[in-house]
């Protein structure tokens, strides 16, 4: 018997941080929770509402499994008109248990045991680990700081064998807040489409933006082979309820789908998905008004590491991430780990880059969701700790 497939997976080196932090807070210590991405803001009012509306009319029952009809009607129609997408109907909307789930059930239904999947390096802990959970190969394309660390189609391509199944998109990009143009999405689909593989967008990010930039979504290209993969975590802050949705085109994946989300979850809280319904049909200020905030704290992050010469910042483009390469100067060594842990020290959660793949050796990640004040505070704290 060969080892278990759980000993691939970590138990999480953010998690570690963040559970030190909480130590140091109940200490009495004033700690800045620059480490994970959770919004800070509670969910729109309209969208509480209409959950307490559904908890009274007895809206505690199973659902179907992929998803109460009103919500895939509503995620279809966005992803339509919003995001351009071809779909097919409803009949092609799937809700998830958050993108995270949505992320395990697609990787589930595309991959066979072995089967490889080129994933941006750095990526995001979970989607390399949810590949391997389903059995499949994360392989790791690097994303170089030399350019900007965008996606190179050139270097995807280069990394194809006869194993690989799929190839996933993340943009906004979860650690580096990149945000892939048109051009360059196209240029990846081009590379797709020629050795017939699958694209897996996930695109949890899509109303983070800054500077007025757009926000393409991979399936309105018109490549087939796409499954995209959204959430209501970041655009309505609905992080702790829990609902995600997905398109997918395909019937022989689709009926994969449904079996699996049948077994892994038999339908998501029907309170949860009340309030998505309301989310997705109702007004959108409250998603720009994020954004909006968002870019201030992006701002006052960024202008403060502009003085911290140990730091080389890359500027988001979306998401709320901020991603740095570590100075050859700093003494603690070329380890995210060691300026995190000296960080930690002084009450500043951040995350260390190696935890998202080897290419992150070296850098470090700050996490601009927690409140704005929170955010201003812990950019002056960060300046003066790195600085001193
Ligand atoms: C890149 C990326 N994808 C997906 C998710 C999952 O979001 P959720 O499961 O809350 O919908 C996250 C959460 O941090 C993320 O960073």
């Amino acid at each position: 018997m060969g080892e278990h497939l759980l000993y691939r997976i970590p138990l999480g080196g953010i998690v570690s941080v963040r559970d030190r932090l909480l130590e140091l807070q109940a200490k009495g210590r004033k700690v800045y929770r620059l480490e994970s991405g959770d919004p800070s803001f509670s969910i729109p009012d309209h969208v509480r509402l209409a959950m307490i509306k559904a908890l009274e009319a007895g809206h505690t029952h199973y659902t179907a499994g992929a998803g109460i009809q009103p919500l895939r009607e509503a995620a279809a129609r966005k992803m339509v008109e919003e995001n351009r997408i071809a779909l097919r109907g409803s009949n092609s909307v799937f809700v998830t248990n958050g993108a995270m789930h949505g992320l395990y059930v697609v990787f589930r239904a595309l991959l066979e045991p072995g089967d490889e999947v080129l994933l941006p390096d750095p990526t995001w802990t979970e989607t390399f680990d949810n590949v391997s959970l389903a059995g499949g190969v994360p392989v790791r394309v690097r994303l170089d700081p030399e350019c900007g660390y965008r996606y190179q189609a050139e270097r995807i391509e280069a990394a194809i064998t006869a194993r690989t199944r799929a190839l996933v998109i993340n943009s906004p990009h979860n650690p580096t807040g990149l945000v892939l143009d048109r051009a360059e999405l196209q240029a990846i689909l081009k590379v797709a489409e020629r050795r017939g593989l699958w694209v897996v967008s996930d695109e949890a990010y899509e109303h983070v933006l800054y500077d007025g930039r757009e926000h393409v979504s991979a399936g309105s290209l018109g490549y087939e082979k796409v499954i995209s993969i959204f959430s209501m975590s970041k655009s309505y802050a609905m992080s702790g309820l829990r609902v995600g949705y997905l398109a997918c085109n395909d019937e022989r994946i689709a009926e994969r789908l449904v079996k699996l989300l049948r077994c892994t979850i038999n339908g998501v809280n029907s309170v949860a998905q009340h309030g998505a319904v309301a989310a997705l049909t109702g007004p959108q200020d409250a998603t720009r008004a994020m954004a909006a905030e968002y870019q201030k704290r992006r701002d006052a992050l960024w202008s403060a590491l502009q003085g911290v010469t140990l730091l080389h910042p890359f500027k988001p483009q979306g998401a709320f991430y901020l991603w740095a390469r570590i100075d050859e100067g700093w003494a603690g060594g070329r380890r995210g780990w060691d300026m995190t842990d000296f960080l930690l020290e002084r009450g500043i959660g951040s995350a260390p880059g190696e935890v998202f793949g080897p290419s992150g050796a070296g850098h470090i990640r700050f996490a601009f969701s927690c409140s704005t004040e929170q955010v201003v505070a812990g950019a002056v704290a960060l300046e003066q700790a790195l600085k001193g």
